[in-house]
């Protein structure tokens, strides 16, 4: 059996590299919705069916454990699909999303006042702020949606100095509530880290969920000797999109970057 991870497009490879860094034994099927990103502009309903039918695909195609690498997806539809979904139709697989493992990270951190950058819909649902409360209730936390943030990355419009300015306009108005955390809260942000870095000052520890979500896999799986037992080692991977579009090198490029990117085909999924 494999691992899904899935995401509204190709961002999640972000996501998916530090997994396959992490674990680099298991097989593993990604796939990524580009034919339908973004998602994080749309109605709960409508992420929620974009992202039932993804995992439906997954689930088809024999994973025994998907990650929701797209924190839109976890934070809208992932709870539904836990408490729903997955007892209707498949018992003994699971999901899991990035927002449990980064409030855990938060708690485990001691961060007393987090600043969190996501998507419209993920700050909407207010997921993160809730599953972080949850876990550390002295926590105070600051959401900003950063709408323009996925078109100018996808566009690979980093490295001009008006994503600097519109950098700021996100950040400032978190910098002003003296957190002392920030959660990129979305599959893009990973890669700009470092971007993100030259505007808040050094003692604000940035969260970038790849790494930690994939640190919180291994555990997981040490957790669970029944999930992970099932699980082959080929160390195969299998990339799915649901559009083949003229991007999608260049995307695949930039998010899985040099290494992973080599020699990787895109299949075609009709969801
Ligand atoms: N993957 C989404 C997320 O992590 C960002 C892109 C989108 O809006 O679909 O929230």
């Amino acid at each position: 059996m494999n691992i899904g991870v899935f995401d509204s497009g190709l961002g999640g490879l972000s996501v998916f590299r530090e997994i396959m860094t992490e674990l680099p034994q298991y097989n593993y099927i990604y796939l990524g919705d580009n034919a339908r990103v973004p998602y994080g502009g749309r109605s709960s309903d409508m992420i929620y069916q974009f992202t039932r039918d993804a995992v439906n695909f997954l689930f088809q195609n024999d994973c025994q454990l998907i990650i929701i690498a797209c924190n839109t997806s976890s934070a809208i539809a992932l709870q539904r699909l836990q408490q729903e979904y997955l007892p209707q139709n498949y018992r003994d697989r699971r999901i899991l999303g990035v927002l449990y493992p980064v409030a855990e990270h938060i708690a485990d951190e001691n961060i007393q006042r987090v600043g969190i950058m996501a998507t419209r819909a993920t700050v909407a649902s207010n997921r993160y702020p809730k599953q972080i409360k949850k876990l550390a209730p002295n926590t105070q936390i600051f959401q900003v949606a950063c709408p323009l943030l996925t078109p100018m990355i996808e566009e690979d419009e980093m490295e001009w100095e008006g994503f600097d300015l519109l950098l700021q306009r996100y950040i400032n108005p978190l910098l002003e509530r003296k957190i002392d955390g920030l959660i990129l809260g979305s599959t893009h942000y990973g890669l700009i880290t470092d971007r993100v870095k030259k505007h808040v000052p050094g003692s604000v520890k940035i969260i970038s969920q790849g790494e930690v979500t994939a640190k919180k896999l291994r555990k997981y799986l040490k957790r669970h000797p029944e999930i992970e037992m099932k699980l082959a080692k080929d160390s195969k991977r299998i990339y799915f999109a649901t559009d083949l579009n003229q991007r999608f090198e260049k995307l695949t490029k930039l998010f899985l970057g040099e290494r992973f990117s080599k020699g990787v085909t895109l299949h075609l999924a009709n969801i």
